[in-house]
């Protein structure tokens, strides 16, 4: 290679370089620090919003507790706050069973199954459930795994000869996505399994109009203990990195799921992720994200990272208030939208 071949290749490996960085707008550890501990200073303090009651157990969780956790997608970890109290995970553990779903069953089969459409209804809507049933068999269904009646229809579809073995898997995949073994929070089980009559309401309707085959009331348990499991902020980011990195656990470094069925699951949070606020949250941060009653939220940075805050306060949407201000100040500063103009 003469001077000038290599001059020029020097200068394509430098464009190419700057390019990259220009590309993921890269952070330094630093830079992600400071923006995690400027977002707890700015809200630990906001007391707006109140505690979901509906499920009793959720009105006794100190509103106080205020934990942010992000995890990259090469594995480091920033926090500010409580990351080590656990709420229990809610409906964020809808993403994880409906990814477990398509995992074992294919992208089709929620979107057939199911469907992947927004229902512009409150996440515990029966109305939802009466005005999709008139399109089973003509087309996929208006509805997404995301809110109740899709949600305890993915935990009806997750394979196992026995109740027992549905929930291993469940758990199991729960465990890969955070990096450590889950448990369940037994007074929050107890406590919505005593009062979630109008989620059996909703499975029994759900096997009535056939989007669930069998046993309605063993997917309606499930759903219940899945949503009592117990999860900190941490643990929360960790499960958003994995699908941040293409379904490889980047802390554990274990593939959790195949990462050509990621973007679909992304999809749906993208979607109806922050229920009938989620086009609201979109426009603001163009995150997809998972909001539960017991206070937390994670969202996904494709190719960037996870990202969680615990806080139970919720706003009317039954999303928690402290949670969205702090993921997208955070999100904003170190450049996780991925809609946003590349920096110059
Ligand atoms: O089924 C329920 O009502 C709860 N286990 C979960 C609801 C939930 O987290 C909705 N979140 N925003």
């Amino acid at each position: 290679m003469n001077g000038r071949h290599r001059n020029i290749l020097i200068g394509i490996s430098l464009v190419a370089a700057m390019g990259v960085t220009m590309h993921t707008g890269a952070q330094t550890p630093g830079d992600i620090q400071q923006a995690v501990d400027a977002a707890y200073a700015k809200f630990r303090t906001l007391q707006e919003g109140k505690n979901a009651d509906y499920i009793p157990a959720l009105a006794k969780v100190d509103p106080n507790l205020f934990g942010i956790a992000v995890v990259t997608a090469d594995g480091k970890v920033y926090t500010a706050g409580d990351v080590k109290t656990e709420v229990s995970i809610q409906s964020i553990s809808k993403v994880f069973t409906m990814a477990q779903v398509i995992e074992e069953q294919g992208l089709d089969s929620v979107e057939k199954q199911i469907g992947v459409d927004a229902t512009g209804a409150r996440f515990n809507s029966i109305i939802a459930v009466e005005a999709v049933r008139t399109v089973v068999g003509s087309g996929a269904p208006e509805m997404n795994p995301l809110v109740n009646p899709g949600a305890i229809s993915a935990t009806s579809m997750v394979r196992g000869a026995t109740s027992d073995a549905v929930w291993q898997k469940i758990i199991g995949f729960h465990n890969d996505a955070a990096g450590r073994q889950l448990t369940v929070l037994q007074d929050v089980y107890k406590s919505e399994s005593d009062t979630n009559q109008r989620n059996q309401a909703i499975g029994a309707l759900m096997l009535a109009y056939g989007y669930i085959k069998n046993n309605w009331q063993q997917a309606v348990d499930l759903y219940t203990r899945q949503c009592s499991i117990g999860v900190n902020a941490r643990d929360l980011a960790t499960m958003g990195a994995t699908l941040a990195a293409g379904g490889r656990n980047p802390v554990s470094g274990k593939q959790v799921m195949n990462s050509s069925k990621v973007p679909g699951v992304l999809a749906v949070m993208a979607t109806a992720g922050l229920y009938d606020d989620s086009g609201k949250w979109l426009y603001h941060t163009g995150l997809p994200a998972k909001s539960g009653v017991g206070g937390g939220i994670v969202a996904v940075s494709p190719g960037k990272f996870g990202i969680a805050v615990v806080s139970p306060p919720l706003d009317d949407a039954g999303n928690s208030i402290r949670a969205q201000r702090a993921i997208a100040d955070i999100s904003n500063a170190i450049g996780g939208n991925p809609y946003a103009p590349r920096a110059k």
